[in-house]
């Protein structure tokens, strides 16, 4: 009723309109082809104007130009390959009431094609779709009729890719079959399919299943679903960055899913169909991710150790112990921490490390350590190690750069050879970025190297009944000469020589392994340049030769293999003439003189010192005695004060504080033992002194090849004396008295700075 009343309201309306618009309007307008066309075609528009005026055509806004026919109220346009939408009108001049048409280009519809149909089972509804293989861009009708009851028809609108969708109830629940043909037609023309059978249990598509909740252990997780009343059911399943898997089964079994990895976070799907040979599956479940439970770790960690360079502790050794990390699939769980423990004579003693570390540092002897790692369920088979001091050899190694990051190494078979060898290396300077590899053969490829880096390394043959250890140092890829150069700086001069030390040039900048520094020196006056070379890591030269009065310049540059840095500071300097030698001398001798006086001046305030003031007078006399048995000696031998003792050391980075090294268990005699060498120095030539000096440099040196021979470690970072390499020194003529007494004392009274004896000006 309501629908009549519509349409007969409508052509009422239209009609008004119509006459209205034909009294009003100046023009009417005509095509050749309608208003939608062939994209791509030709057509005529014309206007035909009622009214005598200037004729005015557009299209698209656009005034265009147009054909008259002569004696005729009649214009027209020939359009030409019409592909997008436009729109022509006509318009008399002054008259804004124009008319027109829009026109679509666009294509006929193509055969249907492709039908496929889904039943819900839930809404009972079928919902079909097929396709023309292209859209038509112009509006395009879809019919999907029943061949048994050609009037019923369902029309709906194709989407602009060219798709058709119909909804539709099914009358009857008996029917097993449907036989529809397809229609798809606009105003440039139609199509129809043949008929097409639809069987309805083929069609049939269960509802998208849910899964509730999952239960996992560490290899296995139970799925729980909605209920559902359907045989079939597939799983798929896949560890985050992992493989996809498929498992379909018997959904009357539980759903179990096996052979799972601990601790790994894995995704689920289910969907589900009626029977293996019946309908569509479902639509994949929403997923749903889990986690497995944690495992123990079952696999032994990969450990290796080096042994310190400098033990603390004198009778016992230590050792810096490293170890790696599991990786994700043997760690089984979170890594929570790692348990060291030393087994020594006394017992075990277990220790746990933060799960961030990778090494530890134990002392003892004749230990073994074992390591595992602790994850919340269990920890991990113990990595058992004695260890050894090893044997040291050198020179059986050779290296060959493969790339700019990897190394080949090379070695004989070491003496007692064991069927497996350790090569480590790391940054020199930087032992914790260590890394180690275990391989069976003489020859081993390490990667992971930086350009412009120096590493050290060894190979450590695993046999019994010792480790034999071959260092290999200066291994690197690519190298260029030093960036830096270093500082050069006066350790005292004279006269004819100089005693001269640099600076270390720091790891970053020196683009490789250093070999050699060489010492440029020129005479102010003169043009030619002398140098010398040192090879690293000695950063010390006495040059001898000199021309007393004479103004020189001196700079040191650094080497690698690649070629030479540039240089550091210059350094600047001028001999002594021999009078400024003399005046030296005598200044030297007199602050001498002094500061013992002043000394002994000290201890005459207190009168409770004034028998050791009377004994250590004696200490004066030209006749020496020898301070073991010394009257002075024996008397206060267990007198205890305190002496703190500054020494400038030359070694070291002048920048450097002065170490203050603090002397214990010394009797009061040394004084007076170091106040004679003091003298005895003071009255003996500068060269003497010069040449102390540098054997006490040297000795230095020696002493810390020896402390680190044990070991391929070299602390190339270490500046400066350590007290333990320096105080068993016992050639210089300042320190060996004071050791070898070996009382107990500290003073505080004498302080004494080397660098006043050594700095000329
Ligand atoms: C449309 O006109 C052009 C040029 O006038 C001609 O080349 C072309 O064949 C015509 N196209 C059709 C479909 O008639
Ligand atoms: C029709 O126009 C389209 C786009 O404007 C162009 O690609 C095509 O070559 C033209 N065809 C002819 C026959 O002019
Ligand atoms: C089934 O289709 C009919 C007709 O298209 C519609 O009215 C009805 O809402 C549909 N039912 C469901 C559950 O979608
Ligand atoms: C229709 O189905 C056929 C074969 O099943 C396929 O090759 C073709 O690409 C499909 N057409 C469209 C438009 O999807
Ligand atoms: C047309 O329908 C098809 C099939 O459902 C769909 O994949 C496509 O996205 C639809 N295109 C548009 C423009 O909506
Ligand atoms: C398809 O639809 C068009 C337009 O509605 C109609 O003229 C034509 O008869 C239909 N063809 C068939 C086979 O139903
Ligand atoms: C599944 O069915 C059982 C009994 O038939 C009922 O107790 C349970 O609540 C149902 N579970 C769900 C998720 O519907
Ligand atoms: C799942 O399967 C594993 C091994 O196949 C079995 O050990 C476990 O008990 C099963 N879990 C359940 C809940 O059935
Ligand atoms: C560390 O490991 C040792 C050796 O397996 C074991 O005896 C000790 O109980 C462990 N300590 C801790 C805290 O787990
Ligand atoms: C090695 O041990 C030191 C402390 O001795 C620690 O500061 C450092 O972080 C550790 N390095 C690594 C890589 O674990
Ligand atoms: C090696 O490294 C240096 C410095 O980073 C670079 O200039 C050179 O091209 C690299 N050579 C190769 C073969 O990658
Ligand atoms: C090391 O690398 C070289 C060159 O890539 C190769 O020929 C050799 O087999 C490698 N050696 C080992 C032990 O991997």
């Amino acid at each position: 009723m309501s629908s009549e009343c519509t349409r007969s309201l409508l052509v009422v309306l239209c009609f008004i309109l119509a006459t209205g618009a034909h009294g009003g309007k100046v023009c009417t307008v005509r095509t050749s082809k309608g208003e939608k066309v062939l994209l791509g075609s030709n057509f005529t528009f014309s206007c035909i104007f009622n009214e005598q005026c200037t004729k005015l055509m557009f299209r698209n806004g656009t005034q265009i130009k147009y054909k008259q026919f002569p004696n005729s109220s009649e214009v027209s346009v020939d359009v030409h390959n019409l592909t997008a939408p436009s729109t022509f009108s006509c318009q008399c001049n002054g008259n804004p009431e124009p008319c027109g048409i829009d026109i679509k280009p666009g294509y006929p519809p193509d055969v249907p094609q492709n039908l496929t149909c889904v039943q819900k089972m839930k809404s009972g509804n079928i919902s079909c779709i097929w396709t023309t293989g292209r859209g038509t861009v112009i509006d395009t009708t879809c019919q999907l009729r029943f061949q048994d009851d050609p009037h019923l028809v369902y029309k709906s609108i194709m989407n602009s890719t060219g798709f058709c969708h119909s909804t539709f109830p099914i009358k009857s629940s008996k029917l097993s079959q449907l036989s529809v043909s397809l229609n798809v037609s606009n105003s440039l023309g139609f199509k129809t399919s043949h008929p097409h059978t639809i069987i309805l249990s083929n069609i049939v598509k269960p509802s998208m299943p849910k899964i509730v909740h999952v239960s996992c252990s560490s290899r296995w997780c139970n799925l729980h679903t909605d209920n559902h009343s359907l045989n079939v059911v597939e799983i798929q399943y896949s560890a985050v960055n992992g493989i996809r898997s498929t498992l379909q089964i018997n959904a009357k079994s539980r759903l179990n899913i096996s052979s799972l990895r601990p601790y790994t976070t894995y995704k689920f799907q289910i969907r589900r169909k009626i029977k293996h040979s019946v309908g569509l599956w479902s639509d994949w479940s929403q997923p749903k991710e889990v986690k497995t439970k944690e495992e123990a770790p079952d696999t032994v960690l990969d450990v290796w150790y080096l042994q310190e360079p400098k033990p603390q502790q004198s009778n016992r050794k230590c050792f810096r112990i490293f170890w790696k990390e599991l990786n994700l699939s043997d760690a089984k769980g979170k890594i929570l921490k790692y348990n060291i423990s030393v087994l020594n004579q006394t017992g075990i003693n277990s220790s746990i490390a933060d799960p961030r570390r990778r090494n530890k540092t134990t002392c003892c002897s004749h230990c073994s350590v074992s390591v595992s790692a602790v994850n919340s369920v269990g920890q991990s088979p113990d990595k058992f190690l004695y260890l050894h001091s090893p044997g040291l050899f050198s020179g059986f190694t050779q290296q060959r750069p493969l790339n700019n990051h990897s190394v080949a190494l090379f070695w004989q078979k070491l003496a007692i050879a064991g069927p497996e060898y350790v090569v480590h290396w790391y940054p020199v300077g930087n032992i914790e970025a260590i890394q180690w590899i275990r391989v069976a053969g003489i020859t081993a490829n390490i990667t992971g190297l930086q350009p412009l880096e120096c590493y050290d390394g060894a190979v450590t043959a695993l046999g019994s009944p010792g480790l034999k250890i071959a260092s290999i140092k200066d291994i690197s890829t690519w190298q260029s000469a030093p960036e830096e150069g270093p500082d050069p700086y006066l350790c005292s001069k004279k006269s004819e020589s100089l005693n001269l030390t640099w600076s270390e040039t720091p790891q970053r900048t020196r683009r490789g392994c250093l070999k050699k520094y060489t010492v440029y020196l020129k005479e102010n006056s003169k043009e030619d340049i002398h140098n010398f070379s040192v090879l690293h890591p000695n950063r010390q030269l006495v040059i001898g030769g000199l021309s007393p009065g004479q103004c020189y310049i001196l700079w040191v540059t650094a080497w690698t293999d690649a070629g030479e840095g540039p240089k550091g500071s210059d350094l600047p300097f001028c001999t002594p003439s021999d009078a400024e030698k003399t005046l030296s001398l005598v200044i030297l001798a007199g602050g001498a003189v002094l500061l013992a006086c002043l000394i002994l001046l000290c201890f005459c305030q207190f009168t409770s010192v004034q028998k050791r003031f009377l004994c250590c007078c004696q200490c004066l006399l030209p006749i020496i005695p020898d301070p073991a048995n010394s009257k002075c000696a024996k008397t206060y031998a267990d007198d205890k004060g305190e002496i703190m003792f500054y020494l400038d050391q030359c070694e070291s980075s002048v920048n450097e504080e002065p170490d203050n090294v603090e002397v214990e268990e010394v009797p009061y005699p040394s004084i007076c033992t170091y106040i004679k060498s003091f003298s005895q120095e003071s009255s003996s030539s500068d060269a003497t002194q010069i040449t102390r000096i540098t054997d006490m440099t040297e000795d230095y040196i020696s002493t810390h090849g020896a402390i680190s021979g044990g070991e391929e470690e070299d602390d190339d970072d270490d500046t400066g004396l350590d007290e333990f390499e320096f105080f068993p020194s016992t050639h210089s003529p300042f320190l060996e008295p004071l050791v070898l007494t070996g009382g107990k004392l500290t003073l505080d009274v004498v302080k004494i700075d080397c660098s006043e004896f050594l700095d000329c000006t």
